[in-house]
């Protein structure tokens, strides 16, 4: 195991009707937010109006920003740090999922930064200081409420690019996570959400790292509790306790607690960044879609670790004869999974041509200018391959 720093700032509030309560957990933080959301459905499921009652009612003042869009765009977000410093605002309030908490972090460390906030997604240049974000979660996916990573699409190039930095000054200080939030949820929604929460756990799992095994078995009860409860939450949308596992997983498997003394991949999720800034590929599909290329690419290169995932988590009899064999039943379980929750395992499921894959290669490795991920280093035509691989 490596040695570690394990850093989580988040308040968080867990519970049915905590979000009603939002302006009370909020004012001790800020008495003047900037009210971010997205396209409607907080509208539309009358949580944005509770949401200001509370606000009114404990004398918080905010104004408000909808519009952000799944694959969150740079132009809303300099529109937020524009208006935080036109109306003298001191912290951002996200009332959301992935794409929303996203636009309010980026919001934070661009409202502290007289350049371009681009700069930090592009340039390498580390925010040091943020404005306060605080968080109602409406999905569980992302984990984006106590993760220390935010993702950010910029708009303004020709062929829009997704990129995402990783800084602990941009945790949100407070979450506030009620479960019943998610129930008008989409289906394609909850099974996006669902798999990337997988996504998030299985990008931590393969490692090279040895004596992991403390975190080896909270990514394996993570795991099985996402394939346990996304089902059941597919088929009985108000179903608490499915729902309130769902959400619990999501922090969890993104908050840093699951990758403590080791490192792990993440190659799929920048595979999987560029059909998404391309075809505004909801991000979930993209994984569910690249993580098993992945795995068919490469778990020759460790077939124990493969094998363990097949028999831990997927309920595979080991072969002890033919591990391989064992470890290819567990790839082939997990995309019966992804079958059996309506989300792609193929570009053409997703309706994603592929004439821009070279493109898409060269921009997931820098121009060829670094290998992508560490459990197994690839070059962009890997990349390439693995994205042949599932057309
Ligand atoms: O925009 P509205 O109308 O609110 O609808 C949203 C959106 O269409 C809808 N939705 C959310 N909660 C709902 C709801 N509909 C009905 N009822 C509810 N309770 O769901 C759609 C997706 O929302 P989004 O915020 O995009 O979902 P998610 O949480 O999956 O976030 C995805 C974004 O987060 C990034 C992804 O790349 C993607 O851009 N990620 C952020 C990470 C982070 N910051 O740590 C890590 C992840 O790996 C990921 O990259
Ligand atoms: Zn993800």
């Amino acid at each position: 195991m490596k040695n570690f720093t394990y850093y989580q700032p988040t308040r968080i509030v867990f519970g049915a009707g905590e979000s009603e309560k939002i302006g009370t957990y909020l004012s001790s933080i800020s008495r003047r937010v900037l009210l971010v959301y997205g396209e409607g459905s907080v509208i539309r499921s009358g949580l944005l109006e509770r949401v200001k009652n509370s606000l009114d009612k404990e004398g918080v003042e905010y104004v408000e920003m909808g519009g952000v869009k799944p694959n969150p765009r740079l132009s809303l977000v300099e529109k937020g740090i524009a208006l935080v410093r036109q109306h003298g605002l001191d912290a951002v309030l996200a009332v959301g999922g992935g794409s929303v908490i996203d636009t309010a972090k980026s919001i934070g460390i661009g409202v502290k930064y007289e350049g371009d906030v681009w700069d930090f997604y592009s340039k390498g240049l580390v925010p040091q200081e943020t404005i306060p974000v605080a968080v109602v979660l409406t999905i569980a996916a992302a984990g984006s409420e106590c993760s220390n990573s935010n993702v950010i699409t910029n708009d303004y190039l020709h062929l829009p690019e997704k990129r995402g930095i990783n800084y602990d000054v941009t945790r949100p200080v407070l979450a506030v996570m009620d479960p019943t939030l998610t129930y008008t949820l989409p289906a394609y929604q909850t099974a996006a959400g669902g798999y990337d929460i997988m996504a998030h756990v299985m990008e931590r799992y393969f490692t090279r790292e040895e004596g992991v095994d403390f975190t080896d078995r909270m990514c394996e009860a993570t795991l099985k509790t996402v394939i346990r409860a996304l089902p059941i939450a597919l088929s009985t949308p108000d179903d608490y306790d499915s729902r309130s596992q769902l959400m619990w997983a999501s922090t969890i498997a993104h908050n840093d607690l699951l990758s403590t003394g080791r490192v792990g991949d993440w190659a799929s999720h920048r595979m999987a960044h560029q059909p998404s800034a391309l075809y505004d590929l909801t991000h979930g599909a993209a994984l569910s879609i690249i993580f098993p290329a992945w795995m068919r690419y490469v778990y020759k290169s460790d077939v124990k670790r493969f094998a363990q995932f097949a028999v831990r988590v997927w309920d595979v009899e080991p072969d002890f004869g033919d591990m391989e064999k064992t470890a290819l039943k567990g790839i082939e379980r997990m995309e019966d999974f992804i079958r059996k929750i309506g989300l792609p395992l193929t570009f053409t499921d997703a309706g994603i041509p592929y004439s821009r894959f070279e493109e898409m290669a060269l921009r997931a490795t820098g121009g060829d200018s670094f290998k992508l991920g560490a459990f197994y280093p690839l070059t962009s035509r890997d990349i390439l391959d693995i994205y042949h691989s599932v057309i």
